[in-house]
């Protein structure tokens, strides 16, 4: 058990100075013990490690693109930077990033966005957190998609609601099944966060999905917060927003951003489409937090939107290639059974026949294959025999992590099926 106040992280105290010894004993307040993470920063950080040893290891980990931002958005940037926009900038973003955000949201997302809801932030994560915030009492549910972003859980727990996780099964091309979904509402529950196309799964919900999910927050007059991230990062079908749904514009908070489709993780920008009433309580957040967003970046991100989108393209049809070479490579692996998703860039192989669980997989897979790839529980609780592995790395890796994986793997399921039949 975890001491009150103590993070699980936080190192115990012993043989330090006074000094140190007081800072380390500081009572942290009691919300913090229940905080959570995002694993696959300390999976990248563990892998690096190993690295510094002289061992390779090939990064599938980490979920973003691997390519550089393209040099438009670059460029945009420089120019905006040499203009000035080193100065704060308002609150909610500067006019012309939300004026572009709200024309290429109308016309990807299939509803009408006015720039007046749109509220920029530094990244998609910021709208979890200010989401929730703004909207859950002690108390409250908060039903999530498990497996899932793993921010949601934490942040729910962290406001002291309850988080009550949704399971995605394998069983259901990891799509959410509105049914499951509609058993876990209760009288408590205030917000349901969706995510499609998914982290960790890929998992695309169908239109008819979303249409069944809509009918659940509708008659429960639940919120949804509708995480699209991976909105563009789609191969097959088309990508439907919830909000365009009858009535949903109104009780659903979009989260979208540019990290994933733009390849600016680094940049952190995001932003939220929001219902009119969430304006105000959003902007709160920002000017108690972070102030604004930043300025250079922002321009960079109108550049994003209005440029050639010529780049995007092409690292949608390059990580279309990858899935296919890495899901017909994991699949010629006795042991591991993996679906083709049709969005984001992750893929979440079965690895029961293994005989190990998907923690054990994983550090089997760093420390004798050179492999980082991440457990199926670090994205929450219902799956024990999966692995997560991010496609965002070149195709020669991908195939010599492949290659990796089987000598892990086809011993163990020889050793396994041998001793089945002694
Ligand atoms: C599902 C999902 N939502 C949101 C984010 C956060 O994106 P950002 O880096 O823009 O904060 C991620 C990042 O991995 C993600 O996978």
């Amino acid at each position: 058990m975890l001491a009150r106040g103590r993070l699980p992280t936080q190192p115990r105290v012993g043989g330090v100075t006074e000094r140190r010894n007081a800072e380390m004993n500081m009572k942290l307040a009691e919300r913090m013990s229940r905080i959570g993470t995002e694993t696959a920063f300390e999976a990248a950080a563990r892998a690096r490690a190993l690295e510094a040893t002289g061992r390779s290891v090939i990064h599938l980990e980490i979920g973003e693109p691997d390519f550089d931002t393209p040099a438009n958005i670059r460029e945009a940037a420089k120019r905006a930077l040499d203009r000035g926009a080193t100065h704060y900038s308002p609150t909610v973003g500067i006019p012309e990033l939300r004026a572009a955000i709200a024309t290429d949201a109308t016309a990807r997302k299939g509803f009408g966005v006015s720039p007046d809801r749109v509220v920029v932030v530094p990244g998609g994560k910021p709208v979890m957190f200010f989401a929730i915030l703004a909207l859950v009492n002690e108390g409250d549910e908060v039903i999530y998609p498990d497996p899932g972003f793993p921010i949601y859980e934490s942040m729910a727990n962290y406001v002291g609601a309850v988080a009550v996780p949704c399971p995605i099964r394998q069983e259901n091309g990891f799509r959410l099944d509105p049914a499951e979904l509609a058993s876990l509402v209760t009288a408590r529950t205030k917000l349901v966060i969706i995510n499609s196309p998914a982290n960790p799964t890929g998992g695309v919900s169908t239109r008819q999905d979303l249409e069944r999910i809509a009918a659940v927050a509708r008659e429960h007059d639940l919120t949804v917060l509708a995480d699209e991230i991976y909105g563009r990062t789609l191969y097959e079908g088309e990508h439907v927003s919830i909000a365009s749904l009858p009535g949903m514009a109104e009780r659903t908070i979009v989260l979208d951003g540019f990290s994933k489709t733009y390849a600016m993780t680094g940049w952190r920008l995001g932003y939220a489409i929001v219902p009119e009433a969430l304006v105000t309580p959003f902007s709160r957040l920002i000017v108690n937090s972070v102030s604004c967003t930043n300025a250079a970046t922002q321009w960079a991100g109108v550049e994003a939107l209005t440029g050639p989108q010529d780049a995007v393209d092409a690292m949608v049809a390059e990580f279309k290639a990858r899935r296919d070479i890495i899901v017909d490579g994991l699949n010629s692996i006795p042991g591991i059974t993996c679906l083709r998703p049709s969005g984001a860039f992750y893929v979440f192989p079965d690895i029961s026949a293994t005989g190990l669980t998907g923690a054990e997989l994983a550090d089997r897979l760093l420390n004798e294959g050179g492999v980082s790839a991440l457990a199926g529980t670090a994205f929450g609780h219902v799956s024990v025999h999966h692995l997560r592995f991010s496609y965002a790395n070149s195709r020669e890796n991908i195939v010599e992590a492949v290659r990796r994986t089987r000598a892990v793997v086809e011993p163990l399921v020889e050793a396994r099926n041998g001793a089945a039949v002694s």
